[in-house]
């Protein structure tokens, strides 16, 4: 079963984030490509089995120019019954706008059809020992459901 991890990281949280991510599906038998937002073409998830999107949020929510070209490329695509998973990492002292992004995403996956196989993973700053252990939970959820 192929997954595709797309990550957005300025300072190395998410891609950490998606590190761990891809790991623990590796083990869970999963075929991962992981890619930076930057050089990904959003088509790149039509020949996956399982979709994830992992981000940063900065700017009070209000997109980056490399989330905002991957958000619109996405929202061409016709994603119905796609499986997908959304997580990323934030900044609680932002309130309301903390990990936005992320929700912007699912949002987005959500109206083009998939299937949200876990509830957003959000991740305060860099995932400490709690938030890689909801992590590696969240890989164990969606291995059972994509093996169901
Ligand atoms: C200028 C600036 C704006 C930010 N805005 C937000 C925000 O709106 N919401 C949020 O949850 N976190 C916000 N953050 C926190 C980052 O999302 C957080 O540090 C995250 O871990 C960065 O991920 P990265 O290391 O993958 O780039 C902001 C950080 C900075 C420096």
């Amino acid at each position: 079963m192929k997954a595709r991890i797309v990550y957005a990281s300025m300072t190395g949280n998410d891609e950490d984030i998606a590190e761990i991510l891809e790991e623990d599906l590796q083990d869970a038998g999963f075929d991962v490509t992981t890619s930076d937002i930057s050089f990904t073409d959003p088509s790149d998830y039509l020949t996956s089995d399982l979709c994830v999107l992992v981000t940063y949020t900065y700017g009070e929510g209000v997109m980056t120019d490399e989330l905002k070209d991957f958000y619109d490329g996405l929202a061409k695509l016709d994603l119905t019954n796609q499986p997908f998973a959304v997580m990323g990492s934030g900044d609680r002292v932002y309130g309301t706008a903390y990990c936005q992004n992320v929700f912007d995403f699912e949002k987005l996956f959500k109206q083009l059809g998939a299937v949200e196989v876990i509830a957003p993973v959000t991740v305060d700053q860099s995932p400490d020992q709690a938030a890689i252990a909801r992590i590696d939970a969240a890989a164990e959820s969606i291995s059972r459901k994509l093996h169901e």
